[in-house]
């Protein structure tokens, strides 16, 4: 079975890759960089994506580029009809039509591109995964206080189970809209924060702000979290600790 997997130099994509790999495939990656097991292609300007596509069963999309993604998914859904392929398979996320976020707008038109595509498809829905949190703990913690949002439940999953899932997706039938995949605890954005902070040494003091707007309103309101499927089973500070030891 021939396997594209577009994003597959990405933080999802590489984990997939791997799982693909480990059950005996050899999935063709699309990225705008040549290496190893490459095709080079851009889904900005079209560049390689017909010849990516050519003689190719599924095709996974998990490229992203902010602002980028409903013009790259038509190209991608044109390429695939063109080239017959049977089946796109496309990770999107938990909470999109809840949550007011102009990144997630534009997935749920890429979902409904999908959707309507003329190319067999099915859609699996995730939470945020461990490695966004850490880099945006990263990225507020330049300062002596590390703000959160307060009272912000938060259910973060990872990609190595999402893969895990992706891979199982490939290789099956078509099937529609899929259960969602969400990781195996909901904890508060502070605790979280928390977490990160003792796993990586830094000492800050984590300040829950209570921030006003549509977008924080309804993360607070569980927008981002789906309780009835926390099937993944690594946690997140399981996941912190393995980064950790690979760093000392
Ligand atoms: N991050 C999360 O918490 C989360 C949660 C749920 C779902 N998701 C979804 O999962 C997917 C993967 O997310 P990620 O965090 O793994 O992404 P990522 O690490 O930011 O990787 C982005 C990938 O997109 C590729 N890409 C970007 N622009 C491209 C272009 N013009 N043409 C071809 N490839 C392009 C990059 O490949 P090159 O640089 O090699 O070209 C890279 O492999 C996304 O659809 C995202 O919305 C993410």
């Amino acid at each position: 079975m021939e396997i594209l997997v577009t994003g597959g130099t990405g933080t999802l994509g590489r984990a997939l890759v791997a799982r693909l790999r480990a059950d005996g495939h050899l999935p063709r990656v699309l990225s705008r960089r040549p290496g190893d097991g490459r095709i080079v292609g851009d889904l900005e300007t079209g560049a390689g994506v017909p010849e990516a596509v050519r003689g190719v069963d599924t095709v996974v999309h998990a490229a992203t580029r902010f602002g980028h993604d409903v013009p790259a998914a038509a190209r991608l859904l044109k390429a695939a009809r063109d080239a017959d392929v049977r089946h796109l398979v496309f990770i999107s996320i938990v909470g999109i039509d809840r949550v007011p976020y102009r990144y997630y707008r534009d997935k749920q038109r890429v979902e409904r591109l999908i959707e309507d595509g003329g190319v067999p498809w099915t859609i699996l829905r995730a939470t945020q995964f461990h490695d966004l949190l850490a880099m945006l703990f990263g990225a507020l913690s330049r300062s002596p206080v590390l703000p959160v949002l307060a009272g912000a439940p938060f259910q973060p999953v990872d990609v190595r189970d999402v893969a895990d899932r992706l891979a199982a997706l490939a290789v099956a039938e078509p099937a529609g809209r899929v259960p969602a995949l969400a990781g195996p605890q909901i904890r508060p954005m502070a605790d979280l924060a928390r977490a990160w902070l003792h796993a990586t040494g830094r000492h800050r003091l984590v300040l829950p702000v209570r921030a006003p707007g549509a977008f924080a309103r309804a993360v607070r309101a569980g927008g981002l979290v789906a309780p009835s499927h926390a099937d993944g089973r690594i946690t997140f500070d399981e996941y912190l600790a393995a980064r950790t030891s690979v760093r000392s």
